[in-house]
C-alpha cells in the first residue's frame, strides 16, 4: 500500500527532518525586546525563559514580558517554566500569549495532571527534566505530550556549556519517541551552537534553543545564520 501512512506513525529519516531553531530570548536586550523579536523572524520559535527563584536559582520574568513578546511577535511562543508547582500559573500564561507550554517532571508532583491541562488549554504540551534527573521519570507521559525537552545544562542561567552526556540522553529519547510513533518535537536547551548543533541533530534532536549563540554582539539575525549554516 503505497502513500498510506499509518496514524500517528512518523516517516521522516532522520535527514529529512527540518530542524526547527528557538531563540532564547533571555540573552536579548530586553530594552529592545521588540526589535530582537524583528531580528529572530526567520527562526521557528520564540523560547521564553520563565525561572522563579525557587526551582532554579535564578530570578528571570514572567507574565508581562511574555504578553510584550506576543504582541510584538507572531513566532510561537515556546515557554519553558521554570518555576515550582507549574500547575498554578498555566492558564495565565496561556492568557498570555503562550503557545506551547513545557513543565519540568521536578517541579510537581504530578506532572500528567499538568500536561493534561496544557492539553486542556488548548496549546501544545512539553515536559523536561534536569540533566540529573533519570530519563525514566518521564515515560509514563510521553504518548500524552508534544514536545520533550532535554536540559543540556542544568536550568537557571543562560552562557552555560554543554554537558555531554546529554547526547546519549538524546539518543534515547528519540529511540522511545519513535518506537511509540511518536510525531513529538525532541527539543535541546542549553549550550547548544555552531560547533555542537550538528551532533545534536544526528542524535535526533528536531528542536534547537539557542541563547547565546543567537543574541551575540553582531546582533541576532547573524547569530541565527551561523547555526543554520551550521546545519546544513
Ligand atoms: C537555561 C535556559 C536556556 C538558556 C539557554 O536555564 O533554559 O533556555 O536560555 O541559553 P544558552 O543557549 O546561552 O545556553
Ligand atoms: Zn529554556
Amino acid at each position: 500500500m503505497r502513500n498510506v501512512r499509518l496514524p500517528g506513525v512518523t516517516a521522516e529519516p532522520d535527514s529529512a527532518r527540518r530542524v526547527k531553531l528557538a531563540p532564547s530570548i533571555l540573552a536579548s536586550d530586553f530594552s529592545r525586546l521588540g526589535e530582537e523579536l524583528n531580528a529572530i523572524a526567520g527562526a521557528d520559535w520564540a523560547h521564553v525563559d520563565v525561572m522563579d527563584g525557587q526551582f532554579v536559582p535564578n530570578i528571570s520574568f514572567g507574565l508581562p514580558i511574555l504578553a510584550a513578546a506576543r504582541a510584538a511577535s507572531s513566532l510561537f511562543m515556546d515557554v519553558h517554566l521554570m518555576i515550582d508547582r507549574p500547575e498554578r500559573y498555566l492558564k495565565d500564561f496561556a492568557d498570555a500569549g503562550a503557545d506551547g507550554l513545557t513543565v519540568h517532571v521536578e517541579s510537581t508532583p504530578h506532572i500528567h495532571r499538568a500536561v493534561q491541562q496544557i492539553r486542556e488549554l488548548g496549546k501544545k504540551a512539553g515536559v523536561t527534566l534536569n540533566p540529573g534527573t533519570s530519563l525514566e521519570t518521564l515515560r509514563p507521559v510521553l504518548p500524552e505530550v508534544d514536545l520533550v525537552l532535554i536540559m543540556s545544562v542544568n536550568p537557571g542561567f543562560g552562557g552555560q556549556k554543554f554537558i555531554p552526556h546529554s547526547l546519549e540522553r538524546i539518543r534515547t529519547v528519540r529511540r522511545w519517541l519513535d518506537e511509540l510513533g511518536s510525531a513529538a518535537e525532541l527539543q535541546v536547551d542549553g549550550g547548544v551552537g555552531p560547533t555542537n548543533a550538528r551532533a545534536v541533530v544526528n542524535a535526533g534532536a528536531s528542536n534547537l534553543v539557542a541563547g547565546s549563540a543567537v543574541f551575540g554582539r553582531d546582533g541576532a539575525q547573524a547569530g541565527l545564520e551561523r547555526l543554520r549554516e551550521a546545519l546544513k
